[in-house]
């Protein structure tokens, strides 16, 4: 059985992945890397194999990676410095002699620095690059937006303020639910065939801001309003506000990528490899806000 290695381990998707993973596989084919034990009380006790390693310091995934057939590399976090973090783990994965890496990526269209994001997808680009010229396998999991964070561009208080304000006029996304893309995940380590291979994670279904705020207005009873400022006044009203530059430009960038069309972007992967539909906007939402 090959050993299988899941990064980003105290993380909510790598969480999901393992919980995935142990319906289908003994937990001593499964390692975990994590910076410290802190968050994966849980995990030690599952008999899980732990390793302790940091993106930054190459040599800790060397010791990490040691007898490991499938490394499933979840992207770092930070976005300061992850192109190097990146490049560590796929030249200690190499240099282990890793026979297989599943990496999580991000979509897009537009691969210029004119995209409004290209300030999450250069490092991706970088690394798929990496990945493709190291001479192992891969698989690039082109993740869609999170569904899970649609609370955070819709406002924590869209019930009472009811209004969704964010500059991405009629554009779409197709939010998927990052539980179906551990799922997926799982599916994809536990099985053949995905050698080589890249596919858009991605729900089947695109929405808008019109239509989220229609969803939650339907779910709460209540009047939610979407109003599509400019770049420039969204900027001012949220500065003016106190809301964080880097909050700003996040919301803003993921705005004007919805309006370009760069995460409209659908397709049924998702129940062609895990059998069932994706989760839709119109399930999760009733969760969150009924
Ligand atoms: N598609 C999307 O919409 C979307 C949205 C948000 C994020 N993402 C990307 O998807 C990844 C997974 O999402 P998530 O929700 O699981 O994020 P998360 O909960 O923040 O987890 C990130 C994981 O990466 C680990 N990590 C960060 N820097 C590291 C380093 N230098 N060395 C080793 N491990 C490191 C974290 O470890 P610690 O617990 O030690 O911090 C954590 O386990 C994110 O890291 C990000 O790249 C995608």
């Amino acid at each position: 059985m090959n050993k299988i290695l899941v990064t980003g381990a105290s993380g909510n998707l790598g969480k999901s992945v393992i919980k995935h993973l142990l319906t289908k596989m003994d937990a001593e084919n499964i390692a975990v890397l994590v910076r410290n034990t802190d968050k994966i009380e849980d995990l030690k006790n599952e008999g899980i194999d732990v390793r302790i390693g940091d993106y930054t310091k190459y040599e800790s995934l060397v010791a990490a990676f040691n007898c490991i057939d499938k490394l499933f590399f979840i992207s770092g976090s930070d976005f300061e410095g992850r192109s190097m973090q990146h490049k560590n783990v796929v030249n200690a994965a190499k240099e282990t002699r890793v026979k297989h890496v599943i990496y999580t990526s991000f979509q897009r269209k537009n691969e210029e620095k004119t995209s409004p994001i290209s300030f999450v997808v250069e490092d991706h680009i970088d690394t798929e690059t990496w990945l493709k010229e190291s001479g192992m396998e891969h698989t690039i999991l082109k993740h869609n937006l999170y569904m899970d964070m649609l609370p955070l561009f819709v406002g924590k208080e869209v019930l009472e303020t009811g209004l969704i304000y964010l500059p991405a006029g009629e554009g779409k996304a197709a939010f998927t639910l990052r539980e179906d893309m551990a799922e997926v995940a799982a599916h994809i380590l536990t099985t053949e065939g995905h050698e080589n291979k890249e596919y858009d994670i991605t729900a089947d279904k695109a929405y808008s801001y019109y239509d989220i705020a229609t969803i939650i207005s339907n779910i709460s009873g209540k009047t939610i309003r979407y109003t599509s400022p400019s770049v420039e006044e969204f900027n001012k009203t949220l500065t003016e506000a106190g809301v964080p530059a880097e909050y700003i430009g996040l919301f803003a960038g993921f705005s004007l990528a919805m309006i370009e069309g760069e995460l409209d972007n659908t397709n049924s992967i998702i129940e062609k490899l895990i059998g069932r539909k994706a989760t839709s906007v119109e399930e999760y939402l009733k969760e969150v806000y009924s």
